[in-house]
């Protein structure tokens, strides 16, 4: 089993695709362990996105995180990081595999809908992140034996 954090980023709020994004993660089977609804602070974007300080984007990208209300989401399943990845579609939605959420949904790369992890070392760290343990649920499915081999 693998946990992956998601976000419906400012622009996925405003535009009313919160139901959409999590909808399409639910369908595909992944399992939710946590979610909230919340306002991303410059001081935790920084944290977020320290991995990107100093790239043209940079300031950018935090003005971006922080310009409203964002989703949080933590998934959980068999090779969720990748699957989650693979339901958003590529950073650039032009290059995004058609059915993703960001060749679907989006147009530009700073408003590209989503974010989800891209390794197991930045989930757990992300999942730190926007999570203390208390607030994450471990739990089984009904469906679960239907969806996970
Ligand atoms: P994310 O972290 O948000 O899930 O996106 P990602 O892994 O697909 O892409 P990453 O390389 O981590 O970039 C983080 C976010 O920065 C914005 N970005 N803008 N050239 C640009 O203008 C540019 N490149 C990246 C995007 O919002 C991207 O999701
Ligand atoms: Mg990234």
């Amino acid at each position: 089993m693998e946990r992956t954090l998601f976000i419906v980023k400012p622009d996925g709020v405003q535009r009313g695709l919160i139901g959409e994004c999590l909808s399409r993660l639910e369908r595909r089977g992944l399992r939710l362990v946590g979610l909230k609804f919340m306002q991303i602070t410059p001081e935790l974007a920084a944290k977020h996105y320290a991995v990107h300080l100093g790239k043209s984007f940079y300031e950018k990208l935090i003005g971006y995180i922080t310009s409203g209300p964002v989703a949080v989401m933590a998934w959980e399943g068999p090779n969720a990081i990748a699957l989650a990845r693979q339901t958003m579609g590529a950073t650039a939605p032009g290059q995004a595999a058609p059915g993703s959420i960001r060749a679907d949904l989006a147009v530009e790369i700073g408003r590209n809908l989503v974010h989800g992890s891209d390794s197991p070392e930045t989930a757990a760290f992300e999942i730190g992140l926007y999570f203390p343990e208390d607030e994450l649920v471990s739990w089984k499915r009904e469906t679960d034996k239907w969806i996970f081999e």
